[in-house]
């Protein structure tokens, strides 16, 4: 994405022009920023070529899903529809992981049937329902453990995991118990240790010291894993500011790898598709409050939660740039009836006028996957760019679908 002429493109194709034609709000991918996304994340890791599932749950639009599948990659999946979504993708279930610390009986079952490579438990409970039903059906089930390391990740309280006040995985002494218990069953092969302390995390050594953690417990366990899942949550710049060194993260996975020999899993979804997505939205009113300057945009925050869910920014773009002098402070906000829907603030942003566009940036992940119909407000529409071609990759949704 870049200005032409003062123009913001989307790769070659003007956003004024994605919303003359397909209106606004409007979600819109770059397949090009995708393609250099996942051969960068290969790139990164390649001294051990990872399995790497993508982690459906931070975009669950069927076609991108076809085109990551594309390049190899396999999901990450956290309940009985993205499994569904993922196996109509074309992934090939032995690329599946099933997360989720409350998968119910009929989404075990469903499991079981797809033959999918690894149900990641998160309890003895768990463990015991799966064993239950493969016994049933007479089914030897692999699964993997997911080990909560108590582990800080140093990123934002609501998106952090992997510390013993959270509600995922197990603790080590748990984990140890149940690692003999699955060596007794007969319907049950463990194969993997998984963990997953978090999301947007910009700090590499809260995955060392889970490293550290994983290998600690794996002497105690004296347990030879095939698998290792280390999950996702590496991080993106939502700022341009701070940049995951994932050259480190690597030579901590190849230490690990020299004493252990198991194969690596990621569960990327943030860093594969974060950066590729930005929401087209116009602007409705521009009204003065006292020292504020309220820019009222169609795109509220049932279009994009995470702002009013985590107070995270997404940096804004105005679709035509104009003279630099005439810059004010701007507060962009939706029209919900919540003080919570708004985006970020501006002290210093280009003059803006009515009808104008603004980009929000980096919304393709936890973007439209967290989009509700809240005050009846339809789904934006999703387009992908892709060989400079438009392709609509889920239609608008219509009122008349709602009421
Ligand atoms: N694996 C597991 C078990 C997870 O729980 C998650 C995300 C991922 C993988 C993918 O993490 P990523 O690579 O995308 O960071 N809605 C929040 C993020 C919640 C993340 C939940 N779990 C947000 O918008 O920031």
């Amino acid at each position: 994405m870049k200005y032409f002429n003062n123009k913001l493109k989307i790769e070659n194709i003007s956003v004024n022009t994605l919303a003359k034609r397909y209106g606004t709000p409007s979600y819109c991918y770059s397949y090009n920023q995708l393609k250099y996304n996942i051969n960068t994340f290969k790139k990164n890791f390649n001294s051990f070529s990872p399995l790497i599932c993508f982690a459906v749950k931070s975009n669950t639009n069927l076609n991108l899903i076809k085109e990551i599948k594309k390049f190899g990659l396999g999901a990450d999946v956290v309940s009985m529809g993205e499994l569904m979504l993922a196996l109509k993708a074309g992934i090939n279930p032995k690329k599946i992981v099933f997360s989720g610390i409350g998968k119910t009986s009929e989404e075990i079952e469903f499991a079981i049937s797809k033959k999918i490579l690894l149900i990641n438990v998160e309890s003895r409970s768990e463990i015991k329902e799966i064993e239950r039903i493969a016994k049933i059906r007479n089914k030897k089930v692999n699964i993997g453990i997911r080990l909560n390391p108590n582990t800080d990740a140093k990123t934002l309280r609501q998106i952090s995991t992997g510390k013993k006040e959270n509600k995922f995985g197990v603790n080590d002494k748990i984990f140890c118990d149940l690692v003999n218990y699955c060596k007794k069953s007969k319907n049950i092969i463990l194969k993997c240790l998984s963990a997953h302390i978090g999301s947007q995390i910009l700090d590499h050594k809260p995955y060392e010291k889970m490293l550290k953690v994983i290998d600690r417990i794996i002497k105690k366990t004296n347990f030879s894993f095939e698998f290792i899942d280390l999950g996702g949550g590496m991080g993106i710049s939502y700022t341009g500011n701070k940049k995951l060194n994932y050259k480190k993260y690597c030579l901590a996975i190849d230490k690990f790898l020299k004493k252990h020999k198991s194969k690596i899993i990621f569960e990327p979804g943030r860093s594969i598709i974060g950066n590729t997505g930005f929401l087209i939205t116009k602007i409705i009113y521009i009204k003065k409050s006292g020292k504020k300057n309220f820019v009222i945009l169609d795109a509220a925050m049932n279009d994009l939660m995470r702002p009013a869910l985590y107070g995270a920014h997404h940096n804004m773009l105005p679709s035509e740039k104009r003279n630099k002098k005439f810059v004010k402070n701007y507060e962009f906000v939706g029209p919900i009836c919540e003080s919570t829907d708004r985006f970020s603030s501006f002290k210093k942003f280009q003059e803006l006028r009515e009808k104008e566009l603004i980009i929000i940036c980096d919304v393709g992940a936890y973007g439209m996957s967290l989009s509700s119909n809240y005050n009846i407000r339809p789904k934006a529409i999703e387009l992908l760019i892709k060989n400079s071609k438009v392709k609509i990759i889920k239609k608008r949704q219509k009122l008349k679908e709602l009421i």
